[in-house]
């Protein structure tokens, strides 16, 4: 995999509360800080990187086939709650077969059963959780500097 020259951040929902939400799983960062330290790192590596986030799985599934479009070459998401559901986000993103990493805030795998299950892991490069927000960094960091099996 060449270093992307686009890369889209997307969030999905309730993740526009991060800071004041249940801050001991998604600890006190708010979206808008985590969103800067990605979007500095990427332009200081020459790379653009768009942010979105939304509460609405169909604005979702219309933001991931908006990538192809506009030739978004990796995409990180963290899909929230739409992980332990979304058939439509899967398909999307299967669809337009963008390379992706998940990510999540807390670590899924040490909560309820229900999060145990993600309808993204399987297609996704891989998976950070567990560790807040520099989860993103991490997998922004992947995404400038790695190709996979490197
Ligand atoms: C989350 C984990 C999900 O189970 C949950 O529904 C979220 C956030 C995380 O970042 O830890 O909203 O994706």
């Amino acid at each position: 995999m060449p270093t992307p020259n686009s890369i889209l951040v997307i969030h999905g929902p309730n993740l526009n509360l991060l800071g004041a939400r249940e801050p001991a799983h998604y600890g006190s960062a708010t979206l808008a800080a985590i969103n800067q330290r990605l979007t500095d790192r990427a332009h200081l590596a020459g790379v653009t990187l768009d942010t979105f986030q939304s509460n609405i799985e169909g604005e979702l599934v219309d933001r991931i086939q908006q990538a192809q479009r506009d030739a978004v070459e990796f995409i990180i998401i963290n899909p929230a709650a739409f992980t332990h559901t979304s058939i439509a986000m899967r398909d999307a993103l299967a669809a337009v077969a963008i390379p992706f990493i998940e990510v999540h805030l807390s670590n899924v795998f040490a909560r309820e059963k229900f999060r145990h299950h993600s309808y993204f892991t399987d297609l996704a490069i891989g998976i950070v959780s567990g560790l807040g927000g520099k989860g993103y960094e991490l997998a922004l960091d992947y995404a400038l500097q790695h190709s996979p099996g490197a």
